[in-house]
């Protein structure tokens, strides 16, 4: 019976009273216009935008998994993970999501859930007035932005110190990812998240989440940390583990992404 909830999409919060925000939904369908062009997207390591650049080929293949879990399993909120800092989460996430806005079925959202060291700002260069976390901490609405020309919403966060384990345990976090989980069913939203190791963040969040992209570092996550991090987090909901090879060398900046067993064990095809 366990083994089987976990297949289905929301089972594993059947305990959370449904209280979408109307507000949180209205700051997702009424976001800031921000001016973007392909430089910014160059200068930000952002290459999942242009499907021509062979940079964006790992984040394609995630792509194409993730609309299958969409599809399959209904998943619409995907968690963006590693076990350990540093490794390429938001670089990952950033990219995903662009590779995603090209496809016009879908609304793509980029979330950014980490809370002390949010990122997505820096890496759309956007400047908000406030982020998710002042919106679960005081109640301010929350301002997400819009990429000129492009299908993708940034819902930011400013980082700093917090107490984001409270803030995310909180009544209006509950009504915030019940408002992703009532969304629309073309939406899809990719959450930044902080490492699984770093704090409770990760797996509290990820109670929300249908499932996970794992982001590894060649040469420096080690097989256990992966197995720890997929352990905390429940292998049935693993979408894919990226590994992605900072000093790698696959493409001509001496950088690469490989979508390493993006269809292996915890695909829905696979025998249960
Ligand atoms: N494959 C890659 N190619 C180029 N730069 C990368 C790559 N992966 C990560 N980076 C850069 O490394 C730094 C750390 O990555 P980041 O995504 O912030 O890690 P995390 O979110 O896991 O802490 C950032 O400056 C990011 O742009
Ligand atoms: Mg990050």
């Amino acid at each position: 019976m366990l083994h089987n909830s976990l297949h289905h999409r929301g089972s594993h919060q059947a305990n959370t009273p449904a209280t979408p925000s109307s507000e949180v939904r209205h700051s997702l369908d009424n976001p800031t216009h921000v001016q973007w062009s392909s430089e910014r997207a160059l200068a930000g390591a952002i290459y999942g935008f242009d499907s021509i650049d062979p940079r964006s080929r790992s984040f394609n293949l995630i792509r194409g998994r993730l609309l299958q879990l969409m599809r399959q399993r209904g998943s619409r909120a995907v968690g963006v993970v590693s076990a350990t800092p540093e490794v390429g989460k938001s670089f990952v996430s950033a990219n995903i999501s662009a590779s995603l806005s090209r496809d016009p079925r879908i609304r793509t959202f980029a979330v950014d859930l980490d809370l002390r060291r949010g990122s997505l700002t820096a890496q759309f260069g956007i400047v908000p007035e406030r982020g998710l976390s002042e919106h679960l901490s005081t109640g301010t609405p929350l301002e997400t932005f819009q990429l000129n020309g492009e299908n993708l919403t940034i819902v930011p966060t400013m980082g700093g110190f917090m107490h984001s384990a409270e803030l995310l345990a909180s009544p209006r976090a509950e009504a915030f990812f019940q408002t992703l989980q009532s969304s629309n069913d073309r939406d899809l939203f990719i959450c930044d998240l902080p490492p699984v190791f770093a704090n409770d963040d990760a797996v509290a969040a990820m109670a929300h989440l249908d499932c996970y992209v794992l982001v590894s570092e060649e040469g420096r996550t080690t097989e256990r940390e992966v197995r720890d991090a997929v352990a905390a987090l429940g292998r049935e909901r693993l979408a894919g583990v990226i590994l992605n090879k900072f000093r790698g060398g696959l493409v001509s900046d001496g950088y690469g992404v490989d979508p390493y067993y993006a269809q292996g064990y915890g695909s829905p095809t696979s025998p249960r």
